[in-house]
């Protein structure tokens, strides 16, 4: 694969006050967590300041909103619904119908074929009738693609058959026919094969009138991977077939080979200029087809890589002391 080096660029000092998502065309958002919200104040005064847009990192997936078959948990979701109210945040969902996080009763949920399909639909319904005019847009199917190509294999997948995507879909847009509705995945710009899948068979959906708004490409990338081309293909590519791009869980590793390292100087920019090569892309589709970025955390001591790979890592805006970096300030100039 040829590596297209990003331009370098000369971050300028950008402690100047003015907050990031005031310089947006487009919605800036973060996968924020309530306890965080509710407890640490450097947290929520950076979710407040800083973003317009929010996705539940954790509490809107199955395993957390629909812990048993016939209860639901909406406490923590629903504190989350009225601070983005009160703070005049989008809220986008994240998640509806996923391969991981989803509750035992529905790992082995015991039904035929139609009983499983009315199961997805009463849990997509229930939710997104619950949160009707408070969500402005859904993942309705996240990760459901192999990096070959192929469908993954998900108890949809094995109890449903493929057709579980576009149901999923149906159901979410009957429910609420004013959300805007996703198709999620990670390593869409990277991996060719698994790109062209989703877009063709998200393209099929839509010409054949299911409601199906835009694609989330997550953007879990490094400082070395994907390459701008990549980038700049998957985005264009999406936006060619009319769906909306949501930059849907950004962070930039530094340590994708999992060294013991230091957040160097070099390595901080190289971050830095990756951000600029990404908004690069983003800049070049249609203005009415940017949904908006949303960075997976706060800030480095909340982002979900270290413990998941076992690795110390730098991926976001802001650092472990909510000080900003220089990839908070590239992404200002960028905007
Ligand atoms: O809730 C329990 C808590 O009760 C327990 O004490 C604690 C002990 O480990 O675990 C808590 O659950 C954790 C959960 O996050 C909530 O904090 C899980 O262990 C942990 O595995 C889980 O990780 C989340 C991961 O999805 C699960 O797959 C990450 O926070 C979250 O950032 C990550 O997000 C996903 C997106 O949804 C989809 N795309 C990939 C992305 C990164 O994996």
């Amino acid at each position: 694969m040829t590596l297209i080096a990003c331009s370098k660029i000369e971050i300028e000092p950008c402690d100047d006050g003015t907050n990031l998502y005031t310089l947006a065309d487009y919605p800036i958002g973060v996968a924020a967590d309530p306890g965080a919200l509710n407890f640490i104040s450097e947290y929520r005064d950076i979710a407040i300041e800083q973003f317009n847009s929010i996705t539940p990192e954790n509490i809107f997936k199955p395993e957390l909103l629909h812990p048993q078959e016939d209860q639901f948990a909406w406490e923590q979701a629903d504190q989350l619904v009225e601070f983005c109210q009160e703070h005049q945040k989008r809220l986008h969902g994240h998640t509806l119908i996923w391969h991981s996080q989803i509750p035992g009763w529905m790992q082995t949920f015991a039904g035929s074929n139609e009983e499983w399909e009315e199961m997805m639909k009463v849990h997509i319904q229930t939710i997104c009738a619950h949160f009707k005019g408070k969500v402005s847009g859904w993942d309705v199917v996240n990760e459901a693609f192999n990096e070959d190509g192929s469908l993954r294999q998900t108890i949809w997948l094995e109890n449903i058959g493929p057709s579980y995507i576009e149901k999923a879909f149906q159901f979410a847009h009957e429910a609420d026919s004013n959300a805007l509705l996703f198709y999620n995945d990670y390593n869409i710009a990277g991996e060719e094969r698994k790109r062209n899948a989703i877009v063709n068979f998200m393209t099929d959906l839509k010409m054949r009138g299911v409601a199906i708004h835009g694609i989330g490409m997550q953007l879990h990338i490094s400082i070395s991977y994907p390459s701008e081309r990549q980038m700049e293909d998957a985005m264009r590519q999406i936006s060619d077939q009319g769906f909306l791009v949501h930059l849907s869980e950004i962070d930039i590793s530094i340590n994708p080979n999992s060294r013991d390292i230091e957040p160097t100087e070099r390595r901080l920019q190289k971050q830095a200029n990756t951000m600029v090569c990404v908004l690069d892309s983003y800049h070049q589709i249609p203005i009415d087809q940017q949904y908006g970025l949303t960075f997976w955390g706060v800030g480095d001591g909340h982002s979900w890589i270290p413990g998941h790979f076992n690795r110390v890592d730098y991926p976001l805006l802001f650092d472990e002391a909510y000080d900003p970096k220089p990839v908070y300030c590239a992404l200002k100039q960028s905007l």
